[in-house]
């Protein structure tokens, strides 16, 4: 492996992630408190926990978190499954599909691990560039010049991050058909499945239409569950799943044995949580839109079909990495810039899964209210 660039966007959280006062740019939902996560367990699933041995676990995953994985699938089995972090899963993945000179496509802007680690093992990178003038689509004719015959790997994240853009059923279904028609691999990232704002948005999971296919998911943004570090990969093709399982070996070998037992009753209590958070994207996105309109000669959106993110352009700066370093510095609220993504200087990140999200844009509004006063 060549030496791999530093994940801006994370660096950049691990900087202000826990000194920032108010987080508006995460794209993770609320959070639970583990009380109430263990308030929805039913009996059994409890005498599981009080009585929880803190040995190693099994490498692919506790027998009952996976059958709860594969129950929220249509044709996944528990033997589908290997659970571990999803960004570690994002790397094993890379490197068990990938080799020097393969030719990948990939999703751009995007969460930077999608893109970089193939370019970390060599590969021949092509970036799949949403839209902006089409609300951020991501244009399938676009994707079919950019896939060759000998294309190794389709890298595709939707909803997307960092725009929440959603193909139709059609153009998913004809990404599937271009990627099947290379007899490529499908790398889906669907973190922020289930957060699509209309239900008849939400794509069937990659892994469950076609064998070539590696959906990625996991509880640390729908489920609004990052600190369990529960993210799992979802293929039919069990020489991927081999593959990974050998590389796994070299990285964290298997779960934490109390994140397991609290992602079983997660993933029991799927459609409260779910329900939960969805309502509160699709109330705070509204909000979002309310004041992006409410502060039009600064800031465009256009606006995300799911997920919990958002990417507004910001008009009146050139320069958004000095917005943001000023905004946090000044009022304490932090917001990524699109620098982040490797995409200019004009766009910034806005999360919007948080409860405290009108508090936050009161706060954020009162700073832009005060600072550009003039340009009103
Ligand atoms: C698109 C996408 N994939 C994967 C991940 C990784 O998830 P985690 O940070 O829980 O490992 C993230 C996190 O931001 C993400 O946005």
């Amino acid at each position: 492996m060549r030496k791999i660039k530093p994940f801006a966007i994370e660096r950049y959280f691990s900087r202000y992630e826990f000194s920032a006062r108010y987080l508006l740019s995460c794209s993770d939902c609320e959070p639970y408190a583990m009380a109430d996560i263990l308030e929805m367990a039913d009996p059994e699933i409890r005498k599981l926990w009080d009585n929880l041995s803190l040995s190693y676990t099994e490498t692919t995953g506790h027998p009952l978190l996976r059958d709860a994985i594969a129950a929220t699938y249509d044709g996944i089995g528990p033997e589908d499954v290997l659970v571990m972090a999803p960004e570690e899963a994002i790397f094993l993945a890379m490197h068990a599909l990938l080799s020097p000179g393969d030719h990948v496509v990939c999703t751009f802007p995007g969460y930077q691990s999608l893109y970089e680690i193939a370019r970390s093992i060599g590969c021949e990178l092509s970036f799949w560039k949403a839209d902006e003038a089409w609300g951020w689509e991501f244009c399938v004719q676009d994707l079919a010049e950019l896939v060759r015959k000998d294309t190794r790997l389709v890298i595709a994240n939707f909803p997307h991050n960092p725009t929440g853009f959603v193909p139709s059923q059609k153009q998913y279904s004809e990404i599937i058909d271009l990627t099947k028609a290379a007899n490529a691999y499908l790398f889906s990232d669907e973190m922020y499945r289930c957060l699509e704002f209309e239900s008849r948005q939400t794509l069937p999971a990659a892994c469950t239409r076609y064998e070539n296919a590696v959906s990625l998911s996991g509880l640390s943004k729908a489920y609004g569950l990052p600190g369990l570090r529960t993210g799992w990969l979802a293929t039919r093709n069990q020489d991927v799943r081999d593959r990974v399982s050998r590389l796994r070996d070299y990285t964290t070998i298997c779960g934490s044995a109390p994140g397991e037992i609290l992602s079983i009753i997660a993933l029991h209590s799927r459609d409260r949580i779910l329900g939960d958070q969805l309502s509160r994207v699709r109330k705070n996105a509204g909000l979002v839109a309310s004041f992006v309109s409410g502060f039009d000669q600064f800031l465009q959106l256009s606006p995300a079909m799911g997920g919990s993110i958002c990417f507004p352009r910001v008009l009146s700066h050139t320069d958004t990495t000095r917005f943001c370093k000023d905004l946090v510095e000044e009022t304490g609220i932090m917001l990524v810039p699109s620098s982040l993504f490797d995409y200019g200087d004009r766009h910034v990140r806005i999360g919007f899964g948080r409860e405290d999200l009108p508090q936050v844009l009161d706060r954020f509004g009162a700073y832009l209210a005060d600072r550009y006063r003039d340009n009103r």
